[in-house]
């Protein structure tokens, strides 16, 4: 993670739009949408189904490239990179947790971790270790390295695709619905886990479509048809009040 203040932000979204296009219709998915996030903020994404939620995460975490606009990535230009170089800042400043865990079966709970680290060129094996054992101990989850994914509970999975989006220290955490498949019990277990990352430094960029899981974030982001038309601070980052959200017309 980076060490700059909250006033630098780690990404910065200037008139993004996607434009999906099939034969029979175009899906403005995403329509001039500005965001800066500062690092250390906890911002949840909300709106209804369709509004563009998904789009946005993919976007931002390189999976997915705008239509027009221009994305900054902890200072890097990500609209002009090729796939290639996409692939490779998204394995050293992105950290996905998906919905449904996505972690690969035939592999163990420590190897599911170790994977994305043993792409880096910057790393070498026994920082890797470390990384990987500290990131399990981070989400209590090294008595169970052994395991295969199918092994463990929900909550554990996600707790273990959690280890594997941080240990490559990252610039920002991107979870889309992460409490999603979870019973009750397991989504609060999930939620105090990433509230203690965020405490402890992390950026964090959230989609859900819980209400009372937006609340716990510290600035609140609603699209509705591909817009924002809500942006607001919840709360105030390490004390310091965030100038990142902006002003926004509330339609
Ligand atoms: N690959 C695609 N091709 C065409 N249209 C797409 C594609 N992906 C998304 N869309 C459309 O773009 C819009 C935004 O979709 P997106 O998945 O981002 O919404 P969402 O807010 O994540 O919804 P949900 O809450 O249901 O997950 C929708 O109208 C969707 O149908
Ligand atoms: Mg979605």
């Amino acid at each position: 993670m980076t060490d700059k203040n909250s006033s630098q932000p780690v990404i910065e979204l200037k008139a993004i739009t996607r434009v999906y296009a099939t034969e029979a219709l175009e899906t403005h998915a995403l329509q001039n949408i500005n965001l800066r996030i500062g690092q250390g903020e906890f911002i949840a994404i909300a709106g209804q189904s369709g509004c563009g939620k998904s789009t946005l995460l993919s976007i931002l975490g390189l999976l997915d490239v705008a239509s027009s606009g221009e994305y900054l990535l902890d200072g890097h230009n990500a609209s002009q990179l090729s796939r290639d170089e996409r692939a490779r800042l998204r394995n050293k400043e992105i950290g996905f947790i998906f919905q449904s865990f996505n972690l690969i079966s035939d592999l163990t709970i420590y190897e599911n971790v170790e994977l994305p680290l043993t792409y880096r060129q910057d790393l070498k094996g026994p920082e890797i270790e470390e990384r990987v054992m500290s990131a399990l101990e981070v989400v209590g989850m090294t008595t169970r390295m052994d395991h295969f994914p199918s092994q463990p509970s929900g909550g554990q999975q996600q707790r273990a695709a959690v280890a594997r989006a941080i240990a490559g220290k990252p610039a920002i955490l991107l979870a889309d619905e992460p409490c999603g498949n979870l019973d009750s019990k397991n989504a609060e277990i999930v939620m105090r886990l990433l509230e203690k990352l965020n405490r402890d430094g992390a950026t964090i960029c959230m989609v859900t479509h819980d209400p009372a899981s937006a609340r716990r974030a510290q600035r609140y982001v609603e699209l509705f048809d591909g817009q924002i038309v809500q942006d607001e601070v919840l709360r105030r980052v390490n004390g310091e009040k965030s100038d990142n959200a902006q002003a926004v017309h509330q339609i």
